[in-house]
This record gives structure tokens, sequence and C-alpha cells, in this order.
């Protein structure tokens, strides 16, 4: 009994450590919509240059996703993070003395790689580490990390645009980056790694710390043998259509989670309180707060319910509720934001919105793509779906304005609403649910042919 505890301690341990990870990608998301107008006015920067300042971020994690794929598959995932973890903290020193904003936009690059990395790492590692009856929910405290990281962003934002200290807003994020760094160093590698590359004992000796009994360990190992075992290049496997095909969905599922439109929500938030009707800078500065809050808390149903409900439920009700969620703020735009009823439905449906992704394709959506892919073409997988994560990420972030402009409000969120109750049909038809199952059986349903859908099965 004993043994199955410290076993469980260990993994949560791992779980928080590697999930801080996620905090930095929130906090160094978050972290520029508030301390932009001050960078903006010492600098006296274009909109142009202030646009190069939040999205060279985006771009520096494309490039680093890209890099970690390989990074990871030669070092291991553990020294990965770390690596991640020293430019978190360098840039995050760097971006506090930066002295232009050519340098700001240069040294937000270099962090993004950091976000990159840890998007693309962290929940790899954590779904190599899981038992798998509670994979699920770990993957999800990833999740649960970006958004406290948003929040306290957001919080951190609000209270230091007080003294317009943009300067500690950026530069007090070397301090999650060194707690990082020093716990991730005291973890194990992953045992799926250390068996790719030879070191069996290693392997067992860390999944010895990490299950509740011996069974657990020598037929987990067996699993992992096997698949090892059978392993091509990965190169090689993209001509399966086998593989291609899983690729293909794990690009598809990162589209859908981008083009909900939650981080219209996110990097937009205040300009759109303003326009369902908070005039003043301080209502709309803690609306964002709320929804950072909101953000965070609607994440905990997903932990609780995706290893017992499963993955494919919580996702169609998901979506249903954020494509409801679009469409009744659209609704108010149409009729016009004039009465105080209104603007409450506008309001309301706007965290409706924000709890429909966080209960949902927030954490599912990494979860499956941590999920789905076979072992030997895990890292490429992982790297292609989360590239294609950033790269949205990005299209979203640079065409808003433009929609807005193009489409109006009404037009733009009703857009947003239908491809939610789109994304409900595609989801179904395409997904597995994955929900308890070993990733060696789906590796095993998935190469022996199996519909998409039923690779879980
Ligand atoms: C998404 C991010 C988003 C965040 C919001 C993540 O799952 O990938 O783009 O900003 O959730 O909580």
């Amino acid at each position: 009994m004993i043994e199955v505890k410290s076993s469980q301690v260990m993994v949560y341990l791992v779980a928080f450590i590697a999930a801080l990870a996620g905090l930095l990608f929130g906090l160094d998301v978050g972290v520029i919509s508030g301390a932009l107008p001050f960078i903006g006015k010492q600098f006296a920067a274009t909109e142009l240059q202030k646009e190069w300042v939040v999205s060279s971020l985006l771009v520096g994690a494309v490039g680093g996703t890209l890099l970690s794929g390989v990074i990871s598959r030669r070092y291991g995932r553990k020294r990965t993070i770390l690596a991640s973890a020293v430019i978190f903290a360098l840039g995050s020193v760097m971006a506090s003395l930066a002295n232009s904003i050519g340098v700001l936009a240069g040294v937000r690059l270099f962090l993004g790689i950091a976000v990159g990395i840890a998007s693309f790492t962290a929940p790899l590692y954590l779904s190599e580490m899981a038992p798998q009856r509670i994979r699920g929910r770990l993957i999800s405290m990833y999740q649960l990390m970006i958004t406290i990281g948003i929040l306290l962003a957001f919080m951190s934002d609000a209270w230091l645009s007080y003294g317009e200290h943009w300067r500690v807003m950026l530069g007090i994020l070397v301090v999650p980056s060194i707690v990082m760094f020093l716990g991730v160093l005291v973890l194990p590698e992953s045992p799926r790694w250390l068996f790719l590359v030879n070191r069996k004992d290693d392997a067992r000796q860390v999944l010895r710390k990490l299950r509740a009994g011996e069974d657990e360990v020598e037929s987990e190992l067996a699993d992992i043998a096997r698949m090892v075992e059978v392993r091509t290049g990965a190169l090689t496997l993209l001509a399966n259509p086998r593989f291609s095909k899983v690729i293909l969905l794990g690009i598809v599922l990162q589209m859908m989670q981008q083009f909900t439109g939650i981080n219209v929500m996110i990097y937009y938030a205040p300009k759109i309180l303003e326009n369902v009707g908070l005039e003043s800078a301080s209502e709309q500065m803690w609306g964002t707060v709320l929804i950072g809050l909101i953000n965070v808390l609607a994440t905990f149903v997903a932990i609780a319910f995706v290893d017992k409900l499963g993955r494919k439920p919580i996702l169609a009700a998901g979506f249903a509720v954020m494509g409801l969620s679009m469409g009744v703020l659209g609704l108010m735009f149409m009729l016009g934001i004039g009465s105080h009823a209104h603007k409450v439905i506008a309001i309301v449906s706007l965290l409706v919105f924000i709890i429909g992704f966080a209960m949902s394709a927030g954490p599912i959506i990494w979860v499956l793509c941590s999920e789905i892919y076979p072992l030997a073409g895990r890292e490429l997988g992982v790297t292609i779906s989360t590239a294609t994560n950033w790269i949205c990420n990005a299209i979203i972030g640079a065409t808003f304005l433009t929609l807005l402009t193009n489409l109006g409000s009404v037009g733009t969120f009703f857009l947003f609403g239908v491809l939610n109750i789109l994304f409900i049909f595609i989801m179904l038809a395409f997904t597995p649910e994955t929900k308890g199952v070993s990733l060696e059986h789906i590796e095993e349903n998935l190469m022996a042919g199996k519909p998409l859908r039923q690779i879980g099965n």
C-alpha cells in the first residue's frame, strides 16, 4: 500500500515540475498585452513595431517546436526541458534590459524558442511518464499551468501598470524559470526515451519509481520493448499511409483548437470588453483578469472528467458551448449593445465561451496529440501538430483586427460560432477515444489499419 502511495506522489511531483513549463508558456504569452502600451510609449514605437514585439514570440515558438523534435530525440526529454529553462531565464533578463524595440523583438524571438520547446517537450514527457489511467489528468495539469501563467501575467500587468513598470513585468519571469530549472534537474528521464536509446535497465529503474508494483513495471516494459523492436525511422514511417493519416489528424486537431477563436479572447480581451460596453480602462483591466480566472477554474472540470467521461464527449460539449456562446455574442452585436440587458448577456456569453474552451479543447487537444502517434514517430508527430498550433495561433493573432474591420463584430463572431459547430462533426468523425488505453495498444490498432476513430478501441 505504502509503495502505491509513494509512486503516486512521485508521479504527481513529476507532473507538477514538468508542468512549470506550461506556466512559463502562459506567462510569456500573457505578459505582453499589459506591458505593450508602456513599451510603445518609452520607445515611441509604431503600430507595426508593436506587432513585431507581440508576434516575434510566436514565430520563435514555431522554430522552437521544429527544433525540439530533433533535440529531444537525441539528448532526451529532460535535457531538452532544461535547455528551455535556461533560455527562459536568459531571455527574461535580456528582455527587461532591452534598449530598443529591435532588441526587444529579437529577445522575444529567442524566448519564443523556449516557449516552442516547452510546449512540445512537456506534454510529450508527461504522456510517457504517466500511468495510463491518469494520463489525461496529468497532461491537463500542464494546461492548467498555462492558464495559471496567463492569469498571473494579467494580474501582474494590472498591478504593475499603475507604475508603468514594464521592465519588471518582463524581468520577473526569471524567477519561475530558475525554479523550473532546479525542479527538472531532479526529475528522472522518460523510460520510453531510455528504452529507445538502449538504456533498458535505467528505464526499469525509472518505472519502478513511478508504478505501483513489479507487475505493472514489467508489463509496461514488455509493451515498450515490442514497439521499439518493430520501429522504423520516422521519415520512412511518413511513407506509410497509416502514419500520415494520424499526422493529418494531429494537424486538424490543433487547427480546430486555435480556430475556436480562444486567442482572440486572450490577446484582445480589453478591446472586446470595450466593444461590449465596458468603457473605463480599469473595468477592462479587471474584466481581463476575470477572463483569466475563469480560464483557470474551468480547466479543473476537464481535469476531473477527462479520464472518467473520456475525451470525445467533453470535446463535443465544449465545441457546442463555444459555438452557441459565439452565436449569442454575435446576436447581441446585431441587436446593438445599447441596453443594460444586452451588455450583461454579451459579457456572460464571453465568459461562457471561455468556460467552454477551458473545460474541453484547451487541455484535451494537447492530451490527444500526445497519445495518438506511434512511438517511433511520436517526436515527429508532436512536432508537426505543435507547430500547427503556433502557426494558427499567429494567424489568428495577426488577422483578428482585420477580420473585425472587414466582417464587423457580428460577422466575426458568427463565423467563429459556425466553425465551432462544424468542429463537433469533424471531431466525432475522425477522433479516437483514448481514455484508459495504453499508448502501445493505440499504436497496434493504428498500424493494423483500423480507422482513426477506432484506434482507441
Ligand atoms: C492554447 C493557447 C491558449 C491557451 C489558453 C492553450 O491550450 O494552445 O493557444 O492561449 O490554451 O488557455
